[in-house]
């Protein structure tokens, strides 16, 4: 089989290295992927979101199975593209995908189908969202920009100034192009946060195994958000708590989806708080999460191109899927400034060293050659990924790897799966 992974991160990497394992990938091609990618894919000059040239691509090269990674191209409908030209795909096709695509479309879903999720009201005159907010009188809020934001929609507002700020970013002041046009003020729920990713066809869902991301830009969760500094995989999560998340969420909104005619094959990714009151659904995602898809898939003993497969050709009851009982520990390498500005294109050394340590798989995101030489292309650049005897162990051979690795500006957390120890 001749598969396309779409997308350029760590998870389009992870994505690359797991296919080309599996005997039935005769090869993998990736557009654009990165630098790492071209170690086990041949790289394509087409973005995500260029949907004429993917599906020529695919009719021209006889691709017989894409698997997108970004949510982008599935919120824009990639995958009806692709299913129109009788081609298999790996994700939502973009009525299902507006469960990330629109916050609103989410919300309402869960409101609608009972899905415990918090309390909201949507607004697209900034004067009434004023007069709400006056009349809530309370803070913690939080203030959402209903569509794709590039992850900065979303403020938890302490108080009415902030408020007010976010509105006027979404409502007058346009920040978010049309992604801000809606907004939706919602209820503050205090706990724990975690995420849950499944593969479902419509109707089996495959869990994968629950992986923990490190969103804070600095050690001990300070600072701001960002895409993911870190992950482990598996993360401590109780099974009880696990199948009332599948039973009060998962389920009911793979089912809820199919009951409005938007069936949902791929991957689906809730996030989750964890509150007194049980599990709320803060967000959906329509694609693996990254960094954890590094970590899981460096624990995945099963073949992925056979569950995916499975997953877009509705046989997924038929598939099973086996995991490496080690934990595995991603430190993501970071570009200095991320995530704000940065710059590119700094020379990157140490990789050949830290990948020939054992159990040890470096995972490239922002990641180009330039004139014969690696240099750093993006915020995230490296995934520095190990497996070990338990957390500690996973996590002294990570550390260690990270050793060999520099670039000017590095910057990484020291903390990744500590408290796992
Ligand atoms: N790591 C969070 C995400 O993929 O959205």
């Amino acid at each position: 089989m001749k598969v396309l992974v779409v997308g350029g991160g760590g998870r389009e990497h992870a994505l690359c290295w797991k296919l080309a394992q599996s005997p039935r990938v005769e090869k993998v091609f990736v557009a654009p992927g990165n630098a790492g990618c071209a170690a086990v894919a041949e790289r394509v000059d087409i973005q995500p979101t260029q949907l004429d040239a993917l599906a020529g691509f695919v009719k021209a090269n006889d691709i017989d199975f894409t698997v997108v990674g970004p949510e982008a191209p599935l919120c824009i409908g990639l995958v009806d593209r692709l299913e129109r030209l009788g081609h298999k795909a790996f994700g939502p096709r973009r009525e299902a995908a507006r469960l990330e695509g629109s916050k609103s479309y989410a919300k309402r879903l869960c409101r609608t189908h009972n899905i415990p999720s918090p309390d909201f009201k949507e607004f697209r005159d900034i004067e009434a969202a004023r007069r709400y907010l006056e009349r809530a009188g309370h803070y913690p809020l939080v203030v959402k920009a209903d569509g794709l934001a590039a992850g900065k929609g979303v403020a938890v507002c302490q108080n009415e100034a902030e408020a007010e700020a976010h509105l006027r970013a979404c409502l007058e002041e346009n920040s978010f192009g049309e992604a801000g046009e809606t907004v939706l003020i919602e209820e503050f729920v205090k706990g724990t946060e975690m995420s849950v990713m499944v593969v479902t066809d419509g109707r089996t869902l495959v869990e994968l195994e629950p992986a923990r991301d490190y969103k804070a830009a600095g050690e001990g969760n300070v600072g701001p958000n960002t895409g993911g500094m870190g992950s482990v995989s598996p993360a401590p999560v109780d099974a009880k708590l696990l199948h009332r998340i599948e039973e009060k969420v998962l389920v009911p909104t793979v089912h809820a989806l199919a009951t409005e005619g938007s069936p949902f094959g791929g991957l689906l990714y809730a996030g989750l708080m964890l509150t007194p009151a049980g599990p709320r659904v803060l967000e959906f995602n329509v694609r693996f999460g990254d960094p954890e898809t590094q970590p899981t898939l460096a624990r995945l003993k099963s073949d992925l191109f056979e569950l995916l497969w499975a997953a877009a050709s509705g046989e997924l009851h038929q598939v099973e899927v086996e995991w490496d009982p080690r934990p595995a520990v991603t430190v993501v390498l970071t570009s200095g400034g991320y995530p704000g500005s940065y710059r590119k294109g700094y020379e990157i050394t140490g990789i050949e060293a830290a990948e020939a340590h054992e159990d040890v798989v470096v995972f490239h995101a922002g990641t180009e050659m330039r004139a014969g030489r690696l240099v750093t292309n993006g915020g995230r650049v490296l995934g520095v990924t190990a497996l070990g005897e338990d957390v500690a162990d996973a996590r002294r051979k990570a550390y260690a790897a990270v050793k060999e690795i520099s670039f000017e500006g590095m910057v990484y957390r020291t903390d990744i799966g500590a408290e796992l120890e």
